[in-house]
């Protein structure tokens, strides 16, 4: 069965882009809401099979997109390797944070396979009940967005925790890499054998590092877990999103195997048609606060995105994430007006 998403990761040209959004399943749907209720904390959804499953499902059934990512997240790998992990309601991840070097003595060196077990359980029933056009992404962190969680604890603040224990100490910051690149090859590889059809590395917090750090905490370890994946599974599509990454794209694209870049709503469409587009796919990138603000403000940012990539490999997405208090109309009048343009031949 022909299915868009991967036949655009593979090379193909499809005159009518791809679609799905990053965070697809989450709070802005009130089907995702009542069965987070059910769940108890959002770890114990995570790692609820049957659960994990069905709102992995909701949104292709709400909006027919053509890709489905699982339902998990990319924190799941420090707890798997031992670290206590929580969601603290409407304040995000809270990790017993690493602080420094000395705090690596507390992790294992591999997953927990009866966490990650869980993971992979899930990812067979969404299988199952996939509908066969649609792509199944499976992801993880990059180790570098992965690492700044680890070591503060927590999210925001630019990351000056994870910053400064890597200036202070680079030989013990790059042991903590390294064990996140090995455990995420081996989760990605699990994932890949319970059926996900692509992976999507997550860089996240990537814009915030000088050039020199950015080669060595995000291109150098991305490129190493892509080598990974590909070298047993070498027919996999590796999606890889630095975001913030600007025109440091470049070096995304050169140096790390990348098949599709994830785009986020400040990239340059110039500089991305002549320095990107000619050499792996693109995904992205209407910003989430159109999306969120609707009316012809989000006609003009889906128009924009179509006009800019539509030529080359587009996978119609977000830039980031959408926002909980988004209205599903949106999300519908974005689709509609996605699905009845085309390229120019
Ligand atoms: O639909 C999907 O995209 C798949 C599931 C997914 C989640 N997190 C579910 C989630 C994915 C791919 C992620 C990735 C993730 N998690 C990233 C990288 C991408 C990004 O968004 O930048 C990061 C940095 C995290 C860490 C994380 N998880 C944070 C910072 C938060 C809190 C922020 C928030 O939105 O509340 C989470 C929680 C989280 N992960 C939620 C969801 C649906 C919300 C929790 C809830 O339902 O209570």
């Amino acid at each position: 069965m022909h299915k868009p998403l991967l036949a655009v990761l593979k090379g193909d040209h499809a005159a009518s882009p791809p679609i799905w959004m990053m965070r697809q399943a989450g709070r802005y749907l009130p089907e995702y809401r009542e069965v987070r209720e059910k769940a108890g904390s959002f770890l114990d959804l995570c790692f609820n099979p049957e659960l994990a499953a069905e709102v992995t499902l909701q949104p292709l059934r709400r909006f027919g997109f053509d890709g489905a990512i699982l339902f998990s997240d990319i924190l799941v790998v420090p707890h798997a390797l031992g670290q206590t992990v929580s969601f603290e309601v409407g304040e995000g991840p809270r990790l017993d944070p690493l602080g420094d070097a000395a705090g690596l003595s507390r992790l294992s060196d591999a997953l927990e396979p009866s966490v990650v077990g869980k993971v992979y359980e899930a990812v067979a029933r969404i299988k199952e009940q996939l509908p066969e056009t649609t792509t199944l992404i499976g992801f993880c962190g990059a180790p570098w967005t992965v690492a700044t969680y680890m070591v503060a604890g927590r999210g925001g603040d630019d990351q000056v925790a994870a910053r400064l224990f890597a200036y202070r100490d680079p030989e013990g910051f790059s042991r903590l890499i390294d064990l996140i690149v090995e455990a995420s090859i081996s989760y990605l590889l699990g994932q890949i054998r319970a059926g996900v059809e692509v992976v999507q590395i997550f860089d996240t917090w990537a814009g915030v590092l000088p050039n020199a750090q950015f080669a060595k905490w995000t291109v150098e370890p991305i490129g190493r877990i892509a080598a990974g994946v590909k070298a047993v599974a070498p027919q996999i599509p590796v999606i890889v999103f630095p975001k913030g990454a600007g025109h440091r794209l470049s070096a995304i694209v050169a140096d790390t195997g990348a098949d599709a870049v994830g785009l986020d709503w400040t990239a340059d469409p110039g500089f991305i048609t002549h320095a990107v587009l000619p050499h792996v796919a693109v995904q992205g990138n209407v910003d989430p606060i159109a999306l969120l603000a609707g009316g012809h403000a989000l006609d003009h940012a889906v128009d924009t995105v179509l006009r800019s990539y539509g030529g080359g490999r587009l996978i119609f997405n977000l830039g980031h994430g959408i926002l909980p208090p988004t209205p599903i109309a949106h999300v519908e009048q974005m689709v509609r007006r996605v699905r009845s343009w085309r390229a120019a031949q």
